[in-house]
């Protein structure tokens, strides 16, 4: 058994106690929620509660590590080579609204390269999980990609940014161009399990723009592990990706240029 998967272990451990603290407060009356950068961007007293298990497990468990967290930042080690991406509860605006789906996304990078992954959906009781190089399983099982290739049967999924009001370049313009070239759209609310998704081929392709590390650093890794490709949009802002089958990426990716090119909606 590698270290990694070793490692593995653990997270899985923490992911689930901070499900179950998640699971414990969902829907709780008076659930305390502030803003962060617009008004619609969201962070409720869970968020920082599970935030603060993982800083403590890992702190605990790996003392020489770095983390970089959705609520804190970063915890800085600069001897190490480790450092752990985490997000805490994606999906924060789903669950201060009471709506079940929701996600806990733990990254481990060595060397800057992710070498393992964990989305946990606390109330769907679904774990993905992938090491680097031993590709992804679903609650045990080995997930992969689909194999799709025609768009018009693809099931996509995005998100839009929190800025989505102050700033045009939101997404909707994409949006309205694969709504009636798919088979639908779906707008889950949590980057990590749409990847999730992707690497278990129930979502056909996935693209969102302006993401950060902590949404992304599991799930691509899933999907990578899955079969599947991420393209990363380095001339849009933020993190901005691509995920699906290498096809179906092609196609989502000449569909955006062409919007950009033409205006086409
Ligand atoms: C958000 C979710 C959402 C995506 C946003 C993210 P949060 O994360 O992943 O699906 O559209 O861009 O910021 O704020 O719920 O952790
Ligand atoms: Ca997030
Ligand atoms: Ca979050």
């Amino acid at each position: 058994m590698s270290d990694f998967e070793n490692i593995l272990g653990n997270v899985k451990t923490w992911v689930r106690e901070v499900g179950n603290l998640q699971k414990k407060n969902f829907r709780k009356e008076n659930l305390y929620i502030e803003t962060k950068s617009t008004e619609v961007d969201l962070v409720t007293e869970v968020d920082k509660l599970s935030e603060d298990y993982f800083l403590k497990a890992i702190q605990d468990k790996y003392p020489s590590h770095s983390i970089l967290s959705e609520e804190s930042g970063v915890h800085q080690n600069k001897d190490s080579n480790y450092l752990w991406i985490i997000d805490p509860l994606d999906g924060t605006t789903n669950y201060a609204q009471g709506l079940p789906v929701f996600a806990v996304s733990v990254a481990l990078q060595y060397k800057k390269k992710t070498v393992l992954g964990v989305v946990y959906l606390p109330m769907l009781d679904l774990l993905f999980e992938a090491v680097v190089g031993q590709g992804a399983s679903l609650n045990g099982k080995r997930i992969k990609v689909a194999a799709k290739s025609r768009l018009k049967e693809c099931l996509l999924s995005t998100g839009f940014p929190y800025d989505q009001s102050e700033n045009p370049d939101n997404n909707t313009n994409y949006f309205a161009f694969f709504v009636p070239r798919s088979r639908g759209m779906r707008r889950i609310g949590s980057a990590a399990y749409d990847l999730a998704n992707v690497a278990a081929g129930i979502i056909d392709g996935y693209w969102e723009l302006n993401l950060s590390p902590w949404d992304v650093a599991a799930g691509i890794l899933l999907v990578e592990e899955a079969g599947g490709k991420v393209a990363l949009l380095e001339k849009k802002r933020g993190i901005s990706l691509i995920a699906g089958n290498e096809n179906i990426v092609g196609q989502i990716f000449q569909g955006m240029s062409s919007v950009d090119q033409q205006g086409i909606s």
